[in-house]
């Protein structure tokens, strides 16, 4: 990615600014250290080790895996372990160590306005921090959940990796965990849900709930998905846009993913906490989900920070084909020739969880072996409905196929995909290409994924 922050970021602020961070505590943040010798020792972030290969110098503030190579400063650091971007990793350690950015093009108003929308965001996220905790505590003094999840098929290791909770059922029950349920900010978090501004009408959204944390990059609880315990409605609850949550840029379980997506070299992404929960659990611990929302071009985004490969799977039943449709949709503009996106239907019956807790590990690794690759779903979609016998059925797959072949980056992939379409339609490259040519709107629909936005300015994307 283009990265010109580095220009307007001065360099000797960026030597300060590393002197300044202590290396080994930004690790520790992350990584469990343990001093040896004049170094610190523990298991590598970012390849899967059993014993620690990963080592912090303090005297160099520099960070060394003699398993997979990986080295660098604070930033650095901050940058392969959170998927940040150059600035967003500087600011970041910059906050943690108590400095301002010196950036040219802002001016000073702009410069305050940002620090203190980021204080805003920081006590926003310790009163999500805070309910989540107790969720927690909640589900360790409630059978009904406890045996929910059992039920489930989960252990308390997952329960705990995933951090999953429990909203008890009372109307109040966060007025017993924080000092003033007035507090506005817990309702701009969406923990607390206004009654008409009317003060005794004031009730907690998530009641007799399990709870699934959301968690940004960085590990900090932005939101939450809420499920019932029986066959109450709406089955999952979730937490609504807020300062810190926007659920289009969102991924769950991404960051407890995180290093089993470096380990498999793959992430896999469902469509249901649970999903990704019940995957976790039988040993795919790559698994992230969208978040109750069609997957859009900046979760692939967020995606690839993390890997150039990435598996969708989803149930086989109508709406799930149209999820896998809307996810190649996503995925199209991204696809370029050292990127690989994969598509697996389960059958109509099944969601992941399901599929995997009846056929086992094995079957669901076999099914994931033979997803099918994002050039060939291009030739399924743009098939679908059309009888390739006639000339009419070849025409309309051509047509279907265009937005989809449209939104490609330009590259090898594009040119012999180019060539499969032509023998779909049964046409010569040369008309087909002259065909498309022709100045045309892209269909409806696939003109905003056509063209990706980069992160907004200003907004850490994360
Ligand atoms: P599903 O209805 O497929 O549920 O919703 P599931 O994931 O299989 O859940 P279990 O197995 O019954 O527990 C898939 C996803 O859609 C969103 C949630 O993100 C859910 O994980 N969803 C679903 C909602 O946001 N609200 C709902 O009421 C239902
Ligand atoms: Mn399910």
């Amino acid at each position: 990615m283009p990265d010109n922050a580095r220009v307007s970021i001065p360099s000797a602020f960026l030597q300060d600014l590393l002197a300044r961070a202590d290396l080994v505590e930004v690790v520790g943040r992350h990584v469990a250290l343990r001093k040896s010798g004049a170094n610190y020792l523990g298991l590598c972030p970012f390849h899967g080790e059993k014993s620690p290969s990963f080592t912090v110098s303090p005297a160099k503030q520099f960070y060394h895996c003699f398993g997979c190579g990986a080295h660098g400063n604070a930033i650095d650091f901050l940058m392969a372990h959170t998927g940040a971007g150059f600035r967003e990793a500087v600011h970041d350690l910059a906050a943690q160590v108590g400095l301002t950015v010196p950036e040219e093009e802002r001016s000073p108003e702009q410069r305050a306005r940002e620090a203190a929308q980021r204080r805003a965001q920081q006590t926003l996220t310790e009163l999500m921090a805070q309910a989540a905790r107790a969720y927690r505590a909640q589900l360790k003094t409630s059978p009904r959940a406890i045996e929910y999840l059992k039920g489930r098929g989960l252990t308390g290791a997952i329960a705990k990796a995933y951090g999953l909770g429990y909203a008890p059922a009372q109307r109040r029950f966060l007025s017993t965990v924080f000092a003033d349920y007035q507090d506005a900010r817990l309702v701009e978090c969406g923990l607390v849900i206004e009654g008409d501004g009317d003060e005794a009408r004031r009730h907690d959204r998530f009641r007799d709930r399990i709870m699934f944390p959301i968690r940004n990059v960085k590990g900090e609880v932005i939101g939450f998905g809420g499920r019932v315990l029986d066959g109450g409605e709406p089955k999952y609850l979730n937490s609504p846009e807020t300062p810190l949550f926007h659920k289009g840029e969102e991924l769950y379980g991404l960051y407890e993913a995180r290093s089993a997506i470096r380990q498999a070299g793959c992430a896999l992404v469902v469509e249901g906490y649970m999903d990704v929960v019940a995957l976790a659990q039988l040993g795919f611990g790559h698994g992230v989900a969208t978040l109750g929302t069609a997957c859009t071009p900046e979760h692939v985004r967020k995606l690839l920070r993390f890997t150039d490969d990435v598996v969708f799977a989803f149930d086989g039943d109508t709406a799930g084909r149209r999820a896998a449709q809307r996810a190649l949709t996503a995925a199209l503009p991204w696809a370029g020739d050292t990127r690989r996106f994969r598509f697996l239907l389960l059958p109509p019956e099944h969601d992941p969880d399901s599929y995997i807790r009846t056929h086992g590990a094995e079957a669901f690794a076999a099914a994931l072996a033979q997803a099918t690759p994002l050039s060939r779903f291009v030739l399924e979609v743009a098939a679908d409905g059309c009888d390739l016998a006639t000339a009419e059925g070849r025409a309309r797959a051509a047509a279907q196929a265009r937005p989809l072949w449209q939104a490609l980056p330009d590259g090898a992939l594009k040119r012999q995909l180019l060539h499969e379409l032509a023998d779909l339609a049964a046409l010569e490259v040369r008309d087909l290409e002259q065909l498309w040519q022709k100045a045309a709107p892209p269909a409806r629909g696939l003109a905003r994924a056509s063209r990706p936005a980069a992160a907004p300015p200003g907004r850490p994307a994360r």
